[in-house]
């Protein structure tokens, strides 16, 4: 359920929708699908047979294997410092919400002008970014997260109730069917290398794979669990919440007649104005949403910090206390220049500002190469028999695709990584990722 946790979040219902908008609808869906299917399944269950078979966090797995793997354990790191450079900005807008979606509901013309005020407003969204921020600081530093977790276990069920009841609602509107026409019906000429690229990104962040953190919770399983069965669960849970999502969203905007490519806001604005057609109640169930969304959004992050504060502990011998505060100090910093990017402050690079270029970084390139690496040291670096020790739990369970698993993992995935990566760099970014990607791996060398 913590593993479960950490996938359903902002990944989810703030970002995939978005995503989906802006890379042509159900093109990208179908790849997406795919791409967490073969890829997002396994590279999960083996994230999983690494951490239990060495019992240790991310960086200390690849470590005792053989020191020179170091560095992809620490590149997970690096990610996490990048994904908590932007993830707690959108924590705090979902956060203020949680306040503010009575007044927007009551006044359904303003919600879009407001949401756009409001982002890029110099202060406002830095106060609730550090208050979502102090959460964290506080579940994370006490080292026990069983209050999220059983705020979670309240919460994420309501997120799901929440979401079924405006996709329902949404459903209803006259004109809604063209959204699910654009969500699921795809066009196969849109599909390009930015799209692919776009499509594998979302599967790993929204997996929460590729820096060690299904790691870490595969260390904490204890030897009689499944891994293949939880592996199962949780690629299921976060696809399907993820979808649902689409489907809250999708039709609502084609009956509003809003643009499907809106952006970073759209949850933000679709919702409320759903909740603003339902009368009475909306008002109720939409600060009821972004409760839920909030506490979705903090088991995830708390999962994101926590793999870095492990890191400064296990392997730098820091406090835990100690750990949090510097940690999450630095996450405010760069939090803060991603916040000031969106009102178009602060440094930019290759024209994009610091809340792009984290977001970019993060899931177009650091995740998918972590994923890429985790693979190939699974494939190439453990042994064969002892991984299929750990997933078949000693031969107690059978698994019958294990050699298609195995496949996969060892040549299959690392292969189709490098082409996406390859690929989508080419079309995307027009060069400008090259070297954002050569400076990250010195950045690692050194630190190693
Ligand atoms: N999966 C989370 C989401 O969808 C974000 C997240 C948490 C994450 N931990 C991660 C992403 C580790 C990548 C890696 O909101």
């Amino acid at each position: 359920m913590a593993a479960a946790g950490s996938a359903v979040g902002l990944g989810n219902i703030w970002r995939f929708p978005y995503s989906a908008g802006q890379n042509g609808g159900g093109a990208f869906v179908i790849v997406y699908l795919f791409f967490v299917a073969v890829i997002g399944f396994s590279v999960m269950l083996t994230e999983f047979a690494v951490g239990r078979r060495k019992s240790l966090a991310a960086v200390g797995a690849f470590k005792t294997v053989d020191r020179r793997w170091t560095f992809a354990g620490v590149l997970g790191v690096l990610s996490g410092f990048l994904i908590m450079g932007f993830y707690p900005v959108v924590g705090g807008w979902a956060l203020a919400y949680i306040v503010k979606a009575p007044g927007l509901i009551a006044n359904p013309a303003t919600i879009g002008d407001t949401f756009g005020a409001f982002i890029s407003n110099p202060v406002q969204p830095l106060i609730w970014m550090v208050a979502f921020l102090l959460l964290n600081v506080v579940i994370v530093a006490r080292g026990v997260s069983a209050g999220i977790e059983a705020a979670g276990k309240v919460l994420m069920p309501l997120l799901f109730g929440i979401l079924i009841l405006i996709a329902v609602r949404g459903l209803m509107l006259p004109g809604a069917m063209a959204g699910m026409s654009f969500l699921f019906t795809p066009d196969f000429s849109k599909i390009n290398g930015t799209v692919v690229l776009a499509a594998l990104g979302q599967a790993f962040f929204s997996l929460s794979l590729g820096m060690g953190c299904m790691i870490t919770y595969g260390s904490y399983l204890n030897k009689e669990e499944n891994l293949i069965e939880n592996a199962a669960i949780v690629t299921a849970m976060d696809t399907g919440v993820a979808l649902l999502a689409g489907i809250a969203m999708f039709p609502a905007m084609f009956a509003f007649g809003m643009e499907p490519a809106a952006g970073p806001g759209l949850v933000f604005v679709v919702v409320p104005t759903i909740f603003a057609e339902m009368g009475g109640m909306g008002s109720f169930f939409g600060v009821l949403f972004f409760v839920a969304l909030t506490v979705a959004a903090l088991t995830s992050s708390v999962s994101l910090l926590e793999v870095c504060v492990a890191y400064l502990i296990d392997e730098k011998g820091m406090d835990r206390k100690m750990a949090v505060l510097s940690t999450s100090g630095v996450m405010a910093v760069l939090c803060v220049l991603a916040s000031l990017s969106i009102g178009g402050v602060g440094p930019t690079l290759f024209d994009k500002g610091a809340f792009d270029i984290f977001d970019l970084l993060t899931d177009k390139v650091f995740l998918a190469i972590g994923g890429m690496l985790l693979c190939i040291f699974a494939g190439w670096r453990l042994n064969k028999d002892e991984l299929k020790a750990e997933i078949t739990n000693e031969g107690k369970i059978a698994f019958g695709m294990f050699e298609l698993w195995y496949n996969l993992v060892k040549y299959v995935i690392p292969v189709t990584v490098a082409l996406v990566a390859f690929s989508g760099i080419q079309s995307g970014f027009e060069g400008g990722s090259g070297p954002i990607m050569i400076l990250g791996i010195v950045i690692i060398e050194y630190l190693d």
